[in-house]
């Protein structure tokens, strides 16, 4: 609720501020006074916190959002150029670049115009400015940038990482800190995630992303691109017990992950069938590799949460976002070992695992909360990792 007095708010309760800026005069347009109501006329409105465009362009999605600061998605547009990049069998650069470039302007009047707010209800523009790949980075942040600067409103230049970190603060539940596995197709890392923009890397791969071992498997599969969802499809009527595929990694200490080791055993479990993979092979393989890259991942996340604990943090759930967070036997082993932390599994809803703009307007929401804005001439960043000192 927020009290107004011949148009000035004269009092303001905590969750009417949520979402907006250190600079509530800007944004509500309105001279801000604090204290209890003391004029007779007064009268109480809720005024919507101001809403962020979200842009993201980092990868192989061209994406906007319109968010509000009370969480609510007015709208979210995705665009995959999965189509372009599956005959090359992965994303290329070049490619991914000219298509933002093609798509990004009218992605981002779609999500505004199904917004409902109107440019002239955009508070703020946030955009990924890394890390990812350096063509698509650009067109998104020079988009951003200008549709703030035309709009006059704070430009957030933001960490496609923390974008996927604190997604799954979309559900008001989940409350710093929490221990965090950040599954995609090019990290895979645990974090204690203390606060928005304070991060602990615990470990992480040695060589390949979950994300990118499972869309390889599926490529030696021949399921195409990208992989991790054909590759659950695949899993979903094979035997996990049929290939005995190692689990690398597993039972040693600390949180790191390897998978190059199990994609070599895939490949040579594939040269040992007796000529082409049938049906049945490929769903069992896929649901061996599965089995085993959950396996991995269960025996990692019990390790990482010792560690948390021993670091004398008290995470309030165990949280999984990214790509790999929308598989469904990753997320039920996962739930088993929070479980047995007396920690409950969170994850945001599957449309925002994978990547979207709903994200990165979040965590412009977040950073806005504290009173922060970044210039216009902030630099794409092709590497940013979420914690320096572990870089
Ligand atoms: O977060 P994301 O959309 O993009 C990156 O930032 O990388 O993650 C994409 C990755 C891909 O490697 C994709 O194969 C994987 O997430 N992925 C999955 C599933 N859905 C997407 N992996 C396993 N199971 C899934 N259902
Ligand atoms: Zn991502």
């Amino acid at each position: 609720m927020v009290y107004l007095c011949e148009d000035k708010i004269i009092s303001c309760d905590l969750q009417s501020l949520e979402g907006a800026s250190g600079d509530l005069n800007q944004q509500f347009d309105h001279e801000i006074v604090y204290g209890p109501p003391a004029h007779a006329s007064f009268h109480r409105m809720t005024i919507a916190p101001p809403a962020v465009l979200g842009i993201e362009t980092s990868c192989d999605e061209t994406a906007a959002a319109v968010l509000r600061g009370d969480r609510r998605i007015l709208s979210s547009v995705v665009l995959s150029q999965v189509a372009l990049h599956e005959v090359h069998g992965g994303v290329v650069p070049e490619i991914a670049a000219r298509a933002h470039l093609d798509h990004c302007d009218e992605v981002v009047r779609r999500a505004v115009a199904e917004s409902g707010v109107g440019w002239t209800g955009i508070g703020a523009v946030a955009a990924t400015v890394g890390p990812g790949l350096i063509g698509g980075l650009v067109v998104g942040a020079m988009t951003g940038k200008a549709i703030a600067l035309a709009l006059g409103v704070p430009f957030l230049a933001i960490n496609h990482l923390e974008g996927h970190a604190l997604s799954p603060r979309l559900d008001p539940g989940v409350a710093f800190p929490y221990l965090l596995l950040l599954a995609s197709g090019g990290h895979c890392q645990f974090l204690v995630v203390e606060d928005r923009g304070r991060y602990s890397r615990l470990g992480g791969t040695i060589d390949d992303a979950a994300g990118e071992a499972f869309d390889k498997t599926a490529k030696l599969l021949g399921l195409g691109y990208p992989g991790g969802p054909a590759l659950e499809r695949a899993a979903a009527s094979g035997d996990p017990a049929r290939f005995a595929l190692p689990r690398p990694m597993a039972g040693r200490p600390g949180c790191d992950f390897s998978f190059s080791g199990l994609k070599t055993a895939m490949r040579h479990a594939v040269e040992a069938l007796d000529g082409e993979p049938g049906a049945r092979d490929v769903a069992d393989l896929a649901a061996s590799f599965q089995r085993a890259a959950a396996d991995v991942v269960a025996d990692r996340a019990r390790n990482a949460l010792r560690m948390a604990e021993e670091r004398g943090v008290a995470p309030t759930a165990l949280v999984v976002a990214g790509g790999v967070a929308a598989n469904a036997e990753i997320r039920a082993r996962l739930a088993a070992v929070g479980a047995g932390h007396g920690l409950e599994l969170r994850a945001p809803p599957l449309r925002l695992c994978t990547d979207n703009a709903a994200m990165i307007a979040w965590a412009g929401v977040e950073r806005l909360a504290r009173g922060e804005r970044d210039p216009l001439d902030a630099p794409a960043r092709p590497r940013w990792p979420l914690d320096p000192r572990a870089a």
